[in-house]
């Protein structure tokens, strides 16, 4: 069977940073640790004043091209993966490959363009709908554009304003990839739920707290899925485990409950039972209140233990540095923690080819996806590749009163004129509502 999976990835991220210990922490009034080390987040990344969706997901997508040499005629797709679109009629692919279409010789019109909206694991289900096309045989020989883009914005002073972020990530996905191959058994949990909804509007409304519960149910949901598929996992399986990530302590909560559920029955339960006791059961207590503490207990135990330490820093940590420093991307989120680890892995001169990836992914309303990948040769070269860190790096440290305007210019409702901070370089621009997206 023909390999198909994730070649090469670009990653774009919004020019400026609001950081949040230094900057957003003493105006909110808070212990900067609430930030850095409550929720795992350094700073977020915003989009300068002529950044958008399109323009971020469009230069990702012209790095990836340039960078594997590919004309519009290699391209059969172009999906783009949005909760932040702008145009409820066509989609931001079309927008994109305008864009695009200035700078090669070449058209898209060959290309079939769409765009799926299911909050962040949208970008994800993108990738299938690629798999599903190369496996099918309909892809003449194509490849495909996947662009997760989105301006993770909450309304100021909602809980959620410390997990803001703004970026893009293109992925090219082929048969034979040099990064790596999909497998074909998945995993789902998906329920209509209300915690995390934009009706008509921009900014989420959000219950934060019952958000994370039915982040972490879905979720537990989506791994049994996959198992009765794919067989049992144990966590040793996996060098790396990347989650949705909205903020790193999300996924701390995530990682546990996940490792818990994998080594039932195994050796490693033996072992942590004799040094934490067994897990609490529902029957020993009287009210759901107790057993609830008591669970709560336990797991803050495993979280101390030597073993899970150690596999929490070698299998999760890695895949939380980018996102650390630049928020909640929504739909690039899980396609950037598997890029930290891997570009971690290839900085540190590791050899992983061969060895496998399990990928939760996740979106409010709600669903989650558990799928396994395989690292394939070529991968370290395509995980250097990318200079994220250098952007990271680059960006342009704004103060509050400068953030203040920036979420006024992102607002949809009421754009408002901003004097940008940097000066693109060669790069896709927001003009205005008139030719839009000029290359500058
Ligand atoms: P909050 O309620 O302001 O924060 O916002 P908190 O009081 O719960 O504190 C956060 C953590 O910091 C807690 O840790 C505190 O103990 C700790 P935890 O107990 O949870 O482990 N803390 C400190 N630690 C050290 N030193 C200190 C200190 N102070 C506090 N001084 C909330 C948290 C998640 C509610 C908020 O960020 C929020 O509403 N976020 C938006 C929703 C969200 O991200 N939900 C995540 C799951 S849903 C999801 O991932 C989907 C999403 O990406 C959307 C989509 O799908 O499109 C959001």
């Amino acid at each position: 069977m023909t390999a198909v999976g994730i070649d090469a990835v670009e990653i774009w991220t919004g020019k400026l940073k609001l950081d949040l210990a230094e900057t957003f922490a003493p105006e909110m009034g808070d212990d900067p640790a609430k930030y850095t080390k409550g929720l795992g987040l350094e700073g977020s990344s915003f989009p300068d004043a002529y950044e958008d969706i399109v323009t971020m997901g469009a230069n990702a997508a012209h790095r990836l091209m340039e960078r594997k040499d590919l004309d519009p005629d290699d391209v059969g797709r172009i999906d783009v993966a949005t909760e932040s679109a702008f145009d409820n009629s066509k989609p931001v692919s079309t927008y994109i490959a305008g864009c695009l279409e200035q700078v090669y010789e070449g058209d898209f019109h060959h290309a079939n363009k769409g765009e799926r909206k299911f909050a962040c694991i949208a970008g994800t289900q993108s990738i299938d709908d690629a798999y599903n096309w190369i496996k099918a045989g309909r892809n003449r020989g194509r490849g495909a554009i996947v662009v997760a883009s989105d301006t993770a914005l909450y309304a100021r002073g909602d809980a959620g304003e410390a997990t803001q972020g703004a970026g893009a990530v293109a992925m090219w996905i082929t048969e034979n990839p040099s990064l790596v191959e999909l497998s074909t058994e998945q995993g789902y949990g998906s329920a209509d739920e209300t915690d995390f909804l934009k009706p008509n509007q921009q900014f989420p409304s959000v219950d934060g707290k019952r958000s994370v519960q039915v982040y972490l149910s879905r979720m537990r949901e989506a791994l049994e899925d996959f198992e009765s598929v794919a067989g049992e996992t144990h966590p040793d399986d996996y060098e790396y485990i990347p989650f949705h990530t909205p903020f790193p302590g999300m996924v701390r909560k995530a990682a546990v409950l996940g490792y818990r559920h994998m080594i039932r029955g195994t050796d490693a339960e033996e072992a942590l039972t004799d040094r934490i006791g067994p897990q609490p059961r529902r029957d020993d207590f009287d009210s759901r209140e107790a057993f609830d503490d008591a669970i709560r207990d336990y797991m803050d135990d495993l979280k101390e233990t030597e073993e899970y330490r150690e596999w929490y820093g070698e299998t999760i940590e890695p895949t939380l540095s980018i996102s650390s420093q630049v928020g909640n991307w929504y739909t690039g989120s899980v396609h950037i923690a598997r890029m930290s680890a891997l570009r971690a892995a290839a900085e540190a001169g590791d050899d992983l080819t061969g060895d496998k990836l399990l990928v939760g992914s996740y979106g409010s309303g709600a669903q989650a996806e558990i799928h396994e990948e395989t690292i394939v040769d070529g991968w370290e070269e395509e995980a250097l590749a990318t200079n994220i860190d250098e952007q990271i790096e680059r960006r342009y440290d704004i103060s509050f009163d400068e953030y203040e305007q920036v979420h006024d210019r992102h607002n949809h409702d009421k754009r408002t004129e901003l004097e940008p901070f940097t000066q693109p370089d060669g790069e896709f621009v927001f003009d205005g509502w008139g030719p839009m997206n000029e290359r500058k």
